[in-house]
């Protein structure tokens, strides 16, 4: 199994790394244009192989496309990442280019790869590969929900006082400060409705925490968080890499799905060797569909941005 990650940036190193350690690929080839970066960060996490244990190889190009052939995934974390006070949708300018020009050089070398999607803004980004390579839709899957979701129970078990091991909750929607539909009626503590623990008003302020888990790092980080993506972007890949018939809420290309055509944005996804093996209809009452429509002009309106 071979991933490349391009990108050597936090996000792609963390990224590299969490699927290293994991071990069930046999390689990695990290991506990056600055001369000599991806080698360094290769030659890092190597020297870590004999302390974290892992036999998966991991190598770095300085864009040289060549050496990421025949990967069977790529992960494109490459682009500007934002900083404070910025929104995810500002980078459209910069991120689009870079995108487009990585996800053809993947393609040229691995005919067969399937696409996670990491550059913002994401659901855009993600859409840019559908319509750049033009490859089956379910080879395209773009990341954010399965972060955000880790971020709401995150503040779900803050809010519970339990680990997060013991709590499970979804967002969807897309992923924007604004957009992103964390699923309170659904979320759960061990099956039982949260709502049995905290107050809905406490609750509303958790989803809210989590709609800007992003920005609040972004703040207290001075850039973009690394850790979280870089995890939630190594699960995909190990659902992928190990056909594990995973459900992630991911950005999927709609044809008609939740009543939205011609879009790719935050559905819930079985995840495994075929990339997106099914998109999962989720029964949602009317106001989750109305914020998912409301998700998706947003998105929409930043997809109208790409020239
Ligand atoms: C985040 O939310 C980078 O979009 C990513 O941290």
């Amino acid at each position: 199994m071979k991933v490349t990650v391009v990108g050597a940036g936090a996000v792609g190193a963390s990224c590299a790394e969490y699927i290293a350690i994991k071990n069930f690929a046999s390689e990695v080839v990290i991506v990056d244009i600055k001369e000599d970066y991806a080698e360094g960060k290769a030659m890092d996490l190597m020297q870590t192989a004999s302390l974290n244990g892992f036999d998966t190889k991991i190598v770095g190009s300085t864009n040289d496309y060549s050496k990421t052939a025949n990967s069977d995934i790529a992960v494109i974390t490459s682009g500007i990442p934002r900083k404070p006070g910025m929104t995810r949708e500002e980078l459209i300018g910069i991120n689009a280019g870079i995108v487009k020009s990585v996800s053809q050089s993947i393609l040229e070398h691995s005919p067969n790869v399937i696409f996670v999607v990491v550059s913002n803004p994401m659901d855009t980004m993600t859409y840019l590969v559908h319509q750049s390579t033009n490859i089956p839709k379910n080879r395209i899957i773009g990341m954010g929900g399965a972060l955000d979701s880790a971020r709401f129970k995150y503040r779900l078990s803050e809010a519970l006082e339990c680990p997060a091991s013991d709590v499970n909750g979804m967002v969807i929607g897309g992923h924007s400060d604004t957009g992103m539909i964390p699923l309170t009626r659904l979320a759960v503590r061990n099956s039982i409705p949260v709502t049995k623990f905290i107050s809905e008003e406490r609750l509303q302020a958790v989803a809210e925490a989590t709609k800007v888990g992003g920005a609040t790092l972004t703040k207290m980080l001075g850039t973009s968080a690394w850790y979280a993506p870089g995890a939630a972007v190594s699960a995909m890949v190990q659902a992928i890499a190990c056909d594990q018939k995973k459900m992630f809420p991911c950005s999927a290309l709609l044809e008609g799905e939740y009543n939205l055509n011609d879009i790719s944005i935050g559905v819930p996804c079985i995840i495994g060797k075929n990339g997106i093996e099914k998109i999962v209809a989720l029964d949602l009452n009317d106001a989750e569909h109305a914020k998912l429509q409301e998700s998706a002009a947003a998105v929409r309106k930043t997809n109208g941005l790409l020239n």
